[in-house]
């Protein structure tokens, strides 16, 4: 039996990181670094990851999408995967999402997918249901949503690429990040990592933009809800690139956070900086909307500013940012900082990369907005199918 691989990319935010969390836009690229996976059944009976025992405790998003897309108390047989990839691991760069997201559309690969003969066209069609309202631990009912009430005669099986599913991909990946980071997760990475391009996310609809759909995650301590749209580049200059420069410091975006919304209620007045990046975030969607990347570029610099004014970049940070300044139109801090990564909006990525290097960053280049999830190699046939 042949393999199935997927890829998907990685992603960084442009804009609007913290200010996301009260309620105002945050615009997220797919970069050019991707992670790939290949599934095969397993031919030792074991599951296997890399060759060596897949451990389900040290992978959770790996486990939860099993639970989701691949009952083993059903009969699915054991997989072996394969990882592969360039996206540097916690750093703020989506790994994991781009990892969630590319074996979600593999294991659903490996399935196929049970769509009704009713004439009902896309998603409605699917016997297994589809779970548009996500919590930590339960994207679409582990019983298989409404499957079970539809009769056999009245479904045919979908194989091959025609059963994959961005958005379900995206909402899987969402739920399986967010049960393995404490119910906390935003669906930034997860819908750009599938969808590719350039994403807005935002608990406002955006009239100017792409509507996609709508999300909520019941946290801990409250439901949250976003709106995530497409923002269609037009045809971006051959010479515009991001370079990424890593610290190498890990800063965990949950820390990150709790430290913005403790400085918000010992000094309230400071939601007004918070606000400032909301209108910030609006500047730069407008530029990237009408292609004037000096725009964009100027816009990330006062983005960088506020954030540093929030306390959330770092020396570090700054020093690669500063080194990035003479060949950029534009440089901040990436995701939630405190370390992690900064970008910066090029027409020099050599020059900027250089500089950045010789600071003591590790770079990587990109275009902006690359391909969402790509299926690289489907099989016809499944490896395993409910009936
Ligand atoms: O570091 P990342 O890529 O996980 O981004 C975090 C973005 C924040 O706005 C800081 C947090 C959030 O949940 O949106």
């Amino acid at each position: 039996m042949t393999a199935i691989i997927t890829s998907a990319p990685g992603k960084c935010i442009l804009f609007g990181e913290h200010a996301v969390v009260y309620g105002h836009p945050a615009v997220a690229v797919a970069i050019d670094q991707r992670i790939s996976i290949k599934i095969q059944p397993s031919a030792s009976g074991m599951w296997l990851l890399d060759g060596g025992k897949l451990n389900m405790k040290r992978n959770p998003h790996i486990k939860g999408l099993i639970e989701k897309l691949w009952p083993v108390d059903q009969g699915a047989p054991p997989l072996s995967i394969h990882i592969e990839g360039n996206i540097p691991r916690s750093s703020g760069l989506g790994s994991s999402a781009a990892l969630s997201v590319a074996l979600a559309a593999a294991l659903r690969g490996a399935r196929g997918r049970w769509v009704t003969h009713a004439e009902t066209v896309g998603q409605n069609r699917w016997a297994e249901g589809f779970g548009s309202l996500i919590t930590a631990s339960d994207a679409y009912g582990k019983s298989g949503g409404f499957f079970s009430t539809i009769e056999q005669d009245k479904m045919f099986l979908l194989t091959g690429e025609e059963s994959v599913d961005t958005d379900e991909n995206a909402i899987l990946a969402h739920s399986v990040e967010a049960a393995a980071q404490n119910g906390r997760a935003s669906p930034i990475d997860s819908s750009t990592c599938s969808h590719g391009g350039v994403i807005v996310i935002s608990n406002q609809v955006q009239n100017d933009l792409t509507y996609l759909y709508k999300r909520s995650l019941k946290m801990p301590d409250s439901e949250r809800f976003w709106h995530i749209h497409e923002l269609e580049l037009g045809i971006v200059p051959d010479d515009i690139y991001l370079v990424i420069g890593n610290t190498g410091i890990n800063a965990p975006t949950g820390k990150q956070v709790a430290k913005v919304a403790q400085m918000l209620e010992l000094t309230p007045d400071r939601m007004e900086e918070i606000e400032t990046i909301g209108k910030i975030a609006q500047r730069g969607i407008d530029a990237l909307m009408v292609g004037d990347y000096e725009a964009v570029g100027r816009a990330m610099t006062e983005n960088q500013i506020m954030l540093k004014s929030i306390g959330v970049s770092h020396p570090q940070l700054d020093v690669l940012i500063k080194a990035a300044a003479p060949t950029c139109l534009g440089a901040k801090l990436t995701g939630a900082g405190g370390g992690g990564c900064m970008i910066a909006l090029t027409r020099n990525p050599k020059l900027t990369s250089d500089a950045i290097e010789l600071a003591g960053g590790r770079t990587y280049i990109s275009k902006l907005g690359s391909l969402g999830l790509r299926v690289e190699k489907l099989s016809d046939q499944t490896f395993w199918s409910r009936s």
